[in-house]
């Protein structure tokens, strides 16, 4: 039975193995991508959201100093009880990843094009002729207009926003169910970001593709998540539809995060700006909820205690004092 859930993860821990002891990257991180949703994994720098990323991808694993566990089923299959061989097959066919820093995800020894080639040969067999179409086509996609020379071209030839994009069509050209998309319009100038987006939101409305969008961009998610997920010190604390989420969030770290979107921001990019303090170091957590010492909400018990994430109506908090939705934003002043 093919359930609308595609991607499934429950309580993924990650751990890396230093001088014995093992430093939680990612804490129990738990959310779910429906069949054609995108959902935005938003948080500070350092939370956690890349590694999760990349664990989903089964890359985390190849590093012989990580500990991963939890459960991640994608389409019903147990993603961690995979293979590395089974896993690189369902990788760049059934999953592909937008990488945050493209020149290190694409091969420097080959061309775009032989790259692409690989990608789409994963997904179909054509004459030689159509196959330069297609990559054409997916070139064009991503407002490239010189196809042409970028298919002839090594990865070092090229700009930095060169290569994320062609790191994008090759992510797309494989026509995967799910996409994971690591802020991947990052390095891209405000025109062909909104473009980018707009493929992506595109795609998922014409072939049901799903998306888990990393992003900074709090106005992007508000655009484009079906749903949000909010990450800090490795745990997801927040998971719900953009709406409630947006208009009164339910964990004072989420109200810091939209206390700090600029009015209108709309889709250019908004980098957050510094919110008081800072995501503490994974090998030095407060006691507690990992939050609270910048939290102006905080007591004992969260100073105490990790609350675990609670379900409520369509959503997830993780907090001993999380707003009702009844109550007004409290985006000013959640932050000490
Ligand atoms: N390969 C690695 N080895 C050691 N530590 C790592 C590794 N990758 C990530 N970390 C650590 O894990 C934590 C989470 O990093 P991660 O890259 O997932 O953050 P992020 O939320 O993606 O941040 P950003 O928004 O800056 O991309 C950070 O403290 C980071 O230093
Ligand atoms: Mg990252």
């Amino acid at each position: 039975m093919s359930s609308d859930i595609l991607l499934d993860l429950e309580n993924v821990n990650v751990g890396l193995v230093r001088h014995d002891r093992e430093v939680p990257l990612v804490r129990d991180a738990t959310f779910r991508v429906r069949r054609g949703e995108i959902v935005c994994l938003v948080g500070e720098s350092g939370s956690g959201k890349s590694v999760t990323a990349r664990t989903i991808m089964g890359l985390t694993q190849l590093d012989r100093r990580m500990r991963v566990g939890g459960a991640a089923r994608f389409d019903g299959t147990d993603l961690f009880g995979l293979g590395a061989e089974a896993m690189r097959r369902l990788r760049g066919r059934d999953l592909s990843m937008v990488f945050q820093e493209p020149l290190s995800s694409l091969d420097p020894v080959y061309t775009v094009r032989s790259q692409l080639t690989e990608g789409l040969r994963r997904r179909e067999r054509l004459s030689p002729r159509a196959e330069t179409a297609r990559m054409l086509e997916a070139l064009t996609e991503v407002g490239i207009v010189d196809g042409a020379r970028v298919l002839r071209s090594y990865p070092h030839q090229l700009s930095g926003g060169m290569c994320q994009r062609v790191m994008i069509a090759m992510a797309l050209l494989a026509r995967p169910a799910l996409l994971i998309a690591d802020e991947p319009t990052t390095a891209l100038d405000v025109t062909i970001q909104a473009q980018i987006l707009e493929l992506i939101d595109g795609l998922r409305r014409e072939t049901d593709m799903s998306v888990l969008l990393v992003t900074h961009d709090m106005g992007v998610a508000a655009d484009l998540a079906d749903r949000v997920a909010v990450m800090y010190a490795g745990r997801v604390v927040e998971d719900a539809e953009p709406l409630p989420v947006f208009a009164g969030p339910g964990h004072p770290y989420t109200a810091s995060l939209l206390g700090s979107i600029p009015p209108m921001s709309g889709r250019r990019p908004v980098r957050l700006p510094t919110i008081g303090g800072s995501v503490p170091d994974p090998s030095a957590l407060p006691s507690g909820c990992a939050f609270h010492p910048r939290c102006a909400q905080a007591d004992e018990r969260c100073a105490q205690q990790d609350p675990a994430l609670e379900r409520h109506d369509g959503g997830a908090v993780a907090c001993w004092h999380p707003a009702r939705l009844t109550e007004a934003p409290a985006a000013e002043g959640a932050l000490r």
